[in-house]
C-alpha cells in the first residue's frame, strides 16, 4: 500500500482573545505561561492550511484543545476544526483543560480577573465533538465523567485508539479502571485478528520522558504496569501530550514486549512540533517538524518569537527582580509561586537577579570550584566558555527541556561538559557528607535523578527524539 501519513498535534490549548489580550492582568497571564496565549488562533490558521495543502491524510489531537475550557474558546476552535475536517480527517480526544478540571476560569480585563466564563462539561464535550472520525468509529467505551474512548479505522490495515484518561483511574487520578483497560485490550485482539495494526493516543503521560522530578504527577496511574499491560497485548506506540515536552521513550515489558511513547510537545509554544507518522502496512514512520512562522495581526512571527516567549517566564522575572519589586512579586504569583512580599528580602533578591543577569559563566564558575574546593566544574572546559553570558547556556538547557534537545545539538563539547558537571555536582556533594548510610542513599535518589536528567539532555540516548521508526 501507499503510504499513510498522520499528523499528531497536543495541547493546543486555544485561548479566544475575547476573553482579554491586553492590560496588566492578561500581561501576567501570559507572562507565566511556556506557550503562547493571544496568538493560538493565528498559530492554528497557519498550521491547518499547511495540513490542508499537503499531502497530510489525517490529523489526530492529544487533548487540552483550549486554554481553559471556555465555550467561547471551543467554539472558536470548532469552527476551525470543521473547516479542517472538510478536506483532511480528523479525530482528538480532550482533556482536563477543556472541562475546566480546576473551575477556574478566567477573563483579564485591565487589572482584573473575571471568572464569569462560561465553560462546557466532560459531557458536554463528548457531543460537542462528536462528528470527528464518527463514520470510522468501530467501538467505543463511556468513562464514569461521560467521555468516549474511540477506536477509528483510520486507512485499511490501521486502527487508532484514541482513549480518555481523565478521573478514571483509582481515587480519581488519570488512567484506567480495570473495564477500560479491558476494553482496550480486547479492541487490540480484535484489530490482530482482523488484520490490522493498532496506535493509540491518550493525554496524560503513559512514561515519564525524563525523571519523576520533571515529570512527576504528569503520568496515568500505576503507568508502569498499565504500559505492560499494553505491550503485553500487542500495543507498541502510543501518543500522548501534556507535559508540552517533545520526546521519545522506550519501554519494555518483563515479558520483552516493546512499547514507544511519542510525547508531543505544545503546537503553541517553543518548539511547535509537528510529530509525522508514515504508514507503510507494517512500520510507522516517524518525523518531527515544527513550525517556522506564523502571522499575528499581519505580522510575521517568525521561531525565535515561540523561543523569545518561552524564556521570556525567566527572565522577565529577573528583569523585575531587578528594577521593580512589585512587578517581581506579581509574576512570581502569577507563576503559582505564593509568597507576601518581604521588604527585608527585597534587596538580596535584587543582588541576584543583576548578578544573574550580567553574569559570564567563566565567573559563576569560579565561584562553584571556589566553594567545591576546585572540585566543582571541569576548567578546561570552564575557560573555554568563561566569556559566555550565564543565561545564554542556562537558555540552552532550558528549551532542550521542550525540543528534544534539538538546541542542544548546536552546543559545543565544553558547554556539555560544564552543564553535566553542574548535573553531577549534588549527588558529588552528598557522597561527601557525614551522613548515615540510609539517609545518604535516600537522598541520592534524587540527586542521581539531576545528574542523569542533564547527561539526558545534553547527551540525548536513542531513540532520536525526531526521527524513527517503530516496527508496529
Ligand atoms: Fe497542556
Ligand atoms: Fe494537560
Amino acid at each position: 500500500m501507499a503510504d499513510f501519513r498522520l499528523a499528531f498535534i497536543a495541547d493546543i490549548h486555544h485561548y479566544s482573545e475575547k476573553l482579554g489580550n491586553s492590560g496588566r492582568a492578561y500581561e501576567l497571564r501570559e507572562g507565566s505561561d511556556q506557550k503562547c496565549l493571544k496568538e493560538t488562533g493565528a498559530i492554528l490558521d497557519t498550521v491547518f492550511a499547511k495540513f490542508a495543502a499537503e499531502d497530510t491524510d489525517c490529523v489526530c489531537i492529544a487533548g487540552d484543545i483550549t486554554n481553559d475550557g471556555e465555550k467561547v474558546s471551543h467554539d472558536e476552535v470548532l469552527a476551525k476544526f470543521l473547516h479542517l475536517n472538510e478536506k483532511k480527517k480528523l479525530y482528538l480526544i480532550t482533556s482536563t483543560h477543556d472541562w475546566c478540571s480546576d473551575h477556574n476560569p478566567r477573563r483579564f480585563e485591565g487589572n482584573e480577573i473575571f471568572n464569569d466564563v462560561e465553560t462546557l462539561s466532560a459531557e458536554e464535550l463528548t457531543n460537542y465533538y462528536t462528528l470527528f472520525g464518527e463514520k470510522d468509529c468501530i467501538a467505543s467505551y463511556k468513562t464514569p465523567i461521560g467521555l468516549v474512548s474511540r477506536c477509528f479505522q483510520v486507512c485499511p490495515g490501521l486502527r487508532l485508539l484514541a482513549v480518555h484518561d481523565d478521573c478514571d483511574a483509582k481515587g480519581g487520578k488519570s488512567g484506567y479502571s480495570e473495564a477500560h483497560l479491558q476494553w482496550m485490550a480486547d479492541q487490540l485482539k480484535k484489530a490482530e485478528e482482523d488484520g490490522c495494526k493498532t496506535i493509540a493516543m491518550e493525554h496524560h503521560l503513559l512514561l515519564h520522558p525524563f525523571c519523576k522530578l520533571v515529570n512527576s504527577g504528569q503520568s496515568i496511574g500505576e503507568n508502569f504496569e498499565v504500559a505492560a499491560f499494553l505491550a503485553d497485548h500487542g500495543l507498541r506506540l502510543m501518543f500522548v501530550g501534556h507535559s508540552h515536552m517533545q520526546r521519545t521513550t522506550e519501554f519494555v515489558s518483563e515479558k520483552g514486549n516493546k512499547i514507544t511513547q511519542i510525547n508531543l510537545g505544545s503546537l503553541t509554544g517553543y518548539p511547535a512540533p509537528v510529530t509525522y507518522v508514515d504508514f507503510d502496512g507494517e512500520n510507522a514512520k516517524v518525523n518531527v517538524e515544527f513550525i517556522k512562522e506564523f502571522t499575528y495581526n499581519g505580522e510575521k512571527c517568525d521561531f525565535e518569537y515561540f523561543k523569545k516567549h518561552t524564556l521570556g517566564v525567566l527572565f522577565n522575572l529577573l528583569e523585575a527582580g531587578k528594577s521593580d519589586k512589585q512587578d517581581f512579586y506579581e509574576r512570581l504569583r502569577a507563576n503559582g509561586i505564593k509568597i507576601p512580599s518581604y521588604d527585608l528580602l527585597y534587596p538580596i533578591i535584587r543582588f541576584i537577579c543583576k548578578k544573574l543577569l550580567r553574569a559570564h559563566c567563566g565567573g559563576a564558575g569560579r565561584l562553584i570550584n571556589f566553594f567545591t574546593f576546585g572540585k566543582g566544574i571541569d576548567r578546561k572546559a570552564l575557560k573555554a566558555i568563561k566569556r559566555m553570558p550565564l543565561l545564554e547556556l542556562v537558555s540552552k538547557v532550558f528549551l532542550s527541556i521542550f525540543d528534544g534537545s534539538v538546541f542542544v545539538k548546536d552546543a559545543s563539547a565544553a558547554e556539555k561538559k560544564v552543564v553535566c558537571s553542574v548535573g553531577t555536582l549534588p549527588s558529588r556533594i552528598v557522597k561527601k557528607l557525614p551522613l548515615n548510610k540510609d539517609k545518604k542513599e535516600k537522598i541520592l535518589k534524587t540527586t542521581d535523578q539531576i545528574e542523569a536528567l542533564t547527561k539526558e539532555l545534553m547527551y540525548p540516548s536513542e531513540p532520536d527524539n525526531m526521527n524513527t521508526v517503530i516496527a508496529l
